[in-house]
């Protein structure tokens, strides 16, 4: 149990960060943004009247508050119970400065106003934080190193797959804020079409930025596809097949959300889902590509290495001897 306190921890962070990106979702989408017009104080006090508004800036700030102590706790956990691995308590202090950096973010969004890049800046940093978690959380899993999931050449392809489709999916996630933070969530205000045509007028700048994220949705859902096909034809050991499935359910619910969020003029449910369905994605494509570069398994002498064909492993190779916590 105690060798699995850091997972569990890291585990918990991860739901945690989830929770409070749905949070700040919805402290957007109920225009609760400035409903405390101070900070890191709320009307001058921390424990305001949770009414209205401030129900939701505040919450979002407390759980914030939270998440920092809960991710500081995990992360010397596991640089406690896991000394050997330096580049881990390396991730877990660039994710205590990362935290550091977002909550004086999230104050200078109110203190400015809601400046729309510091907005999106908030929540890409929001994303990355969790891109991170996602990462620490993999490796300190039980069985992390222990087993070839997917061999060689395929294992290196899911590695450049999943890695290239987190990087999509980040980067349409933050072209989502900036059509969120620039009101440009309506310049479409059709579907499926967009202004009647399946092309509209690239003229305004708001509609190609409407257009251009609708584009990348369905790049990012072909691509989530394409993903998920590789490993399920492989029939990779758990958990990949479980991810893979995730991923692909988790990007269809999200086209249909983001579509959702147009119908139904922005409503509050659709667009603070959205973005708890695009943190969900980011992370389950993180996960998959974490396992990418899961180390090879040490085997004993004389063992021919771990026998492949294109669908992966066909053969359980000899253990040497437990490699409890191999590097990335
Ligand atoms: C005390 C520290 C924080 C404060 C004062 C704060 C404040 C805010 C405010 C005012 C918004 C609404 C922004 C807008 O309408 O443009 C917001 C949204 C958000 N916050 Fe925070 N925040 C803090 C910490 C965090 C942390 C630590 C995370 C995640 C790791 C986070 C994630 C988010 C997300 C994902 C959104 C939605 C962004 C969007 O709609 O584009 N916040 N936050
Ligand atoms: C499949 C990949 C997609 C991802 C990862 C994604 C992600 C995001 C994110 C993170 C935001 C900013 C936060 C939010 O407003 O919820 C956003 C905004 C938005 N997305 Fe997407 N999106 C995707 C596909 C789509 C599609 C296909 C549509 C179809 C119309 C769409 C419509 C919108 C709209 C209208 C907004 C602005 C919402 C607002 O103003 O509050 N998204 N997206």
């Amino acid at each position: 149990m105690s060798a699995r306190l850091p997972h569990i921890a890291l585990a918990a962070v991860l739901g945690w960060t989830l929770g409070l990106l749905l949070l700040g979702s919805i402290v957007h989408a109920t225009e609760s943004s400035l409903a405390c017009p101070d900070w890191p104080t709320c009307f001058g006090t921390m424990m305001p009247e949770m009414t209205g508004g401030v129900f939701w800036e505040h919450l979002h700030r407390l759980v914030a508050g939270a998440l920092v102590l809960l991710f500081a706790a995990a992360a010397w956990l596991t640089w406690r119970r896991q000394p050997e691995r330096r580049w881990l308590h390396r991730a877990g202090l660039a994710g205590v400065a990362l935290l550091i950096v977002q909550s004086v973010l999230g104050g200078l969004t109110v203190l400015m106003r809601l400046p729309d890049a510091i907005s999106s800046s908030h929540l890409a940093l929001a994303f990355l934080f969790l891109g991170l978690a996602t990462v620490m959380t993999v490796v300190t899993a039980r069985g992390w190193g222990g087993g070839a999931r997917l061999a060689g050449a395929a294992r290196a392809k899911l590695a450049k797959m999943a890695g290239g489709v987190a990087a999509l999916v980040l980067a349409q996630s933050v072209l989502g804020a900036v059509v969120r933070h620039t009101d440009a969530g309506m310049a479409c205000p059709d579907v499926p079409l967009c202004l009647g045509q399946v092309v509209p007028p690239l003229e305004h700048p708001l509609v190609i930025l409407h257009f251009g994220h609708r584009l990348l949705g369905i790049l990012v859902a072909l691509a989530t596809l394409a993903l998920a096909v590789f490993v399920l034809r492989r029939r990779a050991a758990a958990p990949l097949p479980a991810l893979a499935a995730g991923a692909l359910v988790t990007v269809l619910a999200q086209v249909t959300v983001g579509f959702l969020s147009v119908s139904s003029g922005l409503a509050v449910a659709p667009v603070s889902l959205h973005t708890l369905l695009a943190a969900m994605l980011l992370s389950l494509t993180v996960a998959l590509a974490a396992y990418g570069y899961e180390p090879e398994l040490r085997l004993a002498d004389g063992a021919a290495g771990v026998a492949t064909d294109s669908r992966g492993p066909t053969t359980a190779p000899a253990r040497q001897g437990p490699d409890p916590h191999p590097a990335l």
